[in-house]
């Protein structure tokens, strides 16, 4: 099932400083699923908030269309079952941690049984429960982070929306909102979530897509991204024992201290090299299909430059 249809939506904003406005957005389609981690990545000004804002009827679309639960961004019942966590949000300093989930929970609508229940099970899922009667003012900025989740929460939503919800919070903490984030997704709901920060993305997304200028230039599985196509690595000891590679197999990419990178016509082909090998009598210690990280995919993405892998 679909949670978010996203069909060539396009967002100017018109600030009267730039004749024409500025393009957010610019014929953007994507759908999200029930349930996945969705990764939204692009570097700054890419247009990852103003993608959020639209969906979530915080700004008007200038053109195109989109539904979250099969509602437009201007029904507010769209918004029942949304959770959102704003990037470099001000929750209001005087309350405590408690005191904002409760506050959340009454916007929700929820009655006093629920919002106690809720927030005894939220606090210490995003490790806080220390600190929930401390004023909002004296948190650090991964505490702040860690509330906002909790805040987000508090709704029981459906799908979340998380503006950078890491920035500012420790490698442990990382982790544990990582953890928060698959169980979300193992009840079966989807989580949207904004980064530049590639690891981030790498590590917790079913999915990525890469924005870049308000455009989606690709979309796939993490898997997707970073596999090079057909290329492998050989370790092993060629010493003086070399063969051609005919042109219909692949082409050899480079020959470096008893490490041989192949690029293929088809990944079959590596059972050719290997045989060749054997009849060699080449010992081969290792073949491996060769993957390059998300923020070499990214970079390559954007740039349309190839870095290498090594
Ligand atoms: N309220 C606004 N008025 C005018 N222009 C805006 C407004 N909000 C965003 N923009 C412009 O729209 C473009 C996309 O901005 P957006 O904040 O969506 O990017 P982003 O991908 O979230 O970036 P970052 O990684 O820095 O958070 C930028 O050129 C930005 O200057
Ligand atoms: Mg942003």
């Amino acid at each position: 099932m679909n949670i978010v249809v996203i069909e060539d939506l396009t967002k100017i904003y018109n600030t009267g400083m730039k004749k024409g406005g500025i393009t957010a957005l610019d014929g953007v389609s994507l759908t999200i699923e029930q349930p996945e981690i969705f990764g939204l990545l692009g570097p700054n000004g890419a247009g990852k908030t103003t993608l959020f804002k639209t969906l979530l009827g915080i700004t008007q679309v200038t053109s195109g269309y989109a539904t979250i639960a099969g509602l437009p961004p201007d029904n507010p019942r769209s918004r029942k079952k949304v959770g959102y966590l704003p990037e470099n949000h001000r929750f209001p300093g005087h309350l405590t941690g408690l005191g904002l989930l409760e506050f959340t929970g009454r916007l929700f609508g929820m009655s006093r049984r629920d919002i106690d229940a809720k927030t005894e099970m939220l606090l210490p899922l995003v490790g806080m429960d220390k600190w929930a009667s401390t004023k909002i003012s004296k948190y650090s900025k991964g505490m702040q982070q860690r509330i906002g989740l909790a805040q987000a929460l508090m709704g029981d939503p459906e799908i979340l929306f998380l503006d950078e919800p890491t920035d500012g919070v420790d490698p442990v903490g990382k982790t544990e909102i990582r953890e928060v984030l698959r169980k979300i997704r193992d009840e079966g709901k989807s989580v949207i979530l904004n980064s530049h920060l590639l690891s981030e993305v790498e590590s917790a997304a079913d999915r990525v897509a890469i924005l870049s200028h308000g455009k989606i230039i690709r979309v796939g599985s993490v898997a997707e991204l970073t596999s090079r196509e057909s290329q492998y690595e050989v370790e092993a000891d060629f010493g003086d024992k070399l063969f051609d590679i005919p042109e219909e197999v692949g082409k050899k990419i480079s020959l470096f201290k008893d490490r041989l990178i192949v690029q293929l016509t088809d990944e079959k082909k590596i059972n050719w090299i290997i045989d060749q090998m054997r009849m060699k009598k080449i010992n081969i210690r290792s073949v491996k299909p060769i993957k390059i990280t998300l923020e070499q995919s990214f970079i390559e993405t954007v740039s349309g430059k190839k870095v290498d892998s090594k």
